[in-house]
C-alpha cells in the first residue's frame, strides 16, 4: 500500500521540427509533393493530407499543456522521440520551452528520433552524448558520468513512494531504427538495482521509448530483447504486495492503457504528441493500491 495517489502527464513523439513552420519529416513531404503538384497543377487529387503540428504549433502546445497541468501532476514523463532527427534548433526549441517549468518535475528519454535513425548511424555517439547533454538538467546524476555508455538505466526518486526508472531503448540500429534494444549490459544493471533492496515498497516507474508489450519479432517496432525485460520485471513483481510497477512508452504513435501482457503491472503507451488529430496527451493517476487509472478524456489538440 502506498501513503499517497500520485498523477502523472505522458507525453510521447513530440517530434520537434524545429521552429515556425517547420514540419517533422513526414509532414515535410507531403508539403513538398502537394506544391509540387500546384505548381504543375495537377489536379487535386494527388494532394497528400499532413496530419502533423508544425514546430510552432507543437511548441505552443506543449507550454498550454504543461501550464495547464503542471500543478497537478507530480511528475510529466516525456517518452522519446522528443525532436525529429536529433537537430541543434529542435533541442533549441523544446529546451526554450521547458526551461520555463521546474525539470525536477520533468523525466526524459531518448527514442530512435534522437539517434537511432539509419541515417545517423555514423554520427550515433556523438548524439547519444549531445541527447544527455542536452537535457543534463532533467537527467539525475548516476554513479556513472553522463557520457558514458553505463548511464541507463537512471534513477529519480521523485518523492512520496515513487521511483523512475529511466532506460534506453534505442541501442539497437544496425537491426533496423524502429526496433528497439536494452542491451544486456543496461538489464544486468536494471537487475542489478531492483535486486538490491533498495526500492522495496516502492512504485517503480520504468520510462522508456519503445513498446515492449509488442510480441511479433517480426513487428518492426518490436524490442529484441523484451523478454528479458519482462522477466526482470515478473520476478521484481511477485510477492504478496499490491502492484508496485507501471511501464510507460510511446514510439507506436497509439495510445494503450491498461494490459500490456505483462502480467501484473500498469502498462501505458502515450498517444502522438506532435499529431493535429485526436489526443495529444494523457493524464493518469496511480492509487494506494497501485492501481493506474487514466483521466483526461479525449481533448483534440485544436
Ligand atoms: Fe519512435
Amino acid at each position: 500500500m502506498i501513503k499517497k495517489k500520485f498523477t502523472g502527464l505522458i507525453l510521447a513523439d513530440i517530434h520537434c521540427s524545429g521552429e515556425g513552420d517547420d514540419l517533422p519529416i513526414k509532414g515535410k513531404i507531403a508539403r513538398d509533393l502537394n506544391d509540387f503538384f500546384d505548381r504543375i497543377k495537377l489536379d487535386s487529387i494527388f494532394r497528400f493530407r499532413n496530419q502533423l503540428k508544425t514546430a510552432a504549433e507543437t511548441m505552443q502546445r506543449l507550454r498550454g499543456i504543461l501550464d495547464k497541468y503542471m500543478d497537478r501532476a507530480e511528475q510529466v514523463f516525456i517518452a522519446g522521440d522528443i525532436t525529429d532527427m536529433g537537430r541543434d534548433s529542435e533541442y533549441k526549441s523544446v529546451i526554450e520551452a521547458l526551461a520555463d517549468y521546474d525539470s525536477r518535475k520533468i523525466s526524459v528519454v531518448p527514442g530512435n528520433h534522437e539517434y537511432a535513425q539509419v541515417y545517423m548511424l555514423k554520427k550515433r555517439r556523438k548524439l547519444i552524448r549531445k541527447f544527455k547533454n542536452i537535457f543534463e538538467n532533467f537527467l539525475p546524476p548516476t554513479p556513472e558520468p553522463s557520457d558514458s555508455d553505463l548511464y541507463y538505466p537512471y534513477v529519480k526518486e521523485i518523492g512520496g513512494d515513487f521511483v523512475v526508472f529511466g532506460l534506453d531503448t534505442g541501442l539497437a540500429p544496425l537491426q533496423g531504427p524502429s526496433k528497439g534494444l536494452f542491451g544486456p549490459e543496461q538489464l544486468d544493471r536494471l537487475e542489478t538495482l531492483l535486486d538490491s533492496g533498495r526500492f522495496d515498497g516502492m512504485h517503480k516507474i520504468m520510462l522508456m521509448h519503445h513498446d515492449v508489450s509488442i510480441t511479433d519479432r517480426d513487428d518492426l517496432d518490436y524490442v529484441h530483447d523484451r523478454d528479458r525485460f519482462v522477466d526482470i520485471l515478473n520476478i521484481h513483481n511477485i510477492g504478496p504486495q499490491d502492484r508496485n510497477i507501471t511501464v510507460i512508452c510511446g514510439h507506436t504513435h497509439t495510445e494503450k492503457f491498461g494490459g500490456g501482457n505483462i502480467g501484473n503491472i500498469n502498462f501505458i503507451a502515450g498517444p502522438y504528441f506532435c499529431s493535429r488529430t485526436g489526443n495529444d496527451f494523457l493524464l493518469f493517476e496511480i492509487n494506494e493500491d497501485g492501481i493506474a487509472a487514466r483521466l483526461n478524456t479525449n481533448e483534440s489538440a485544436g
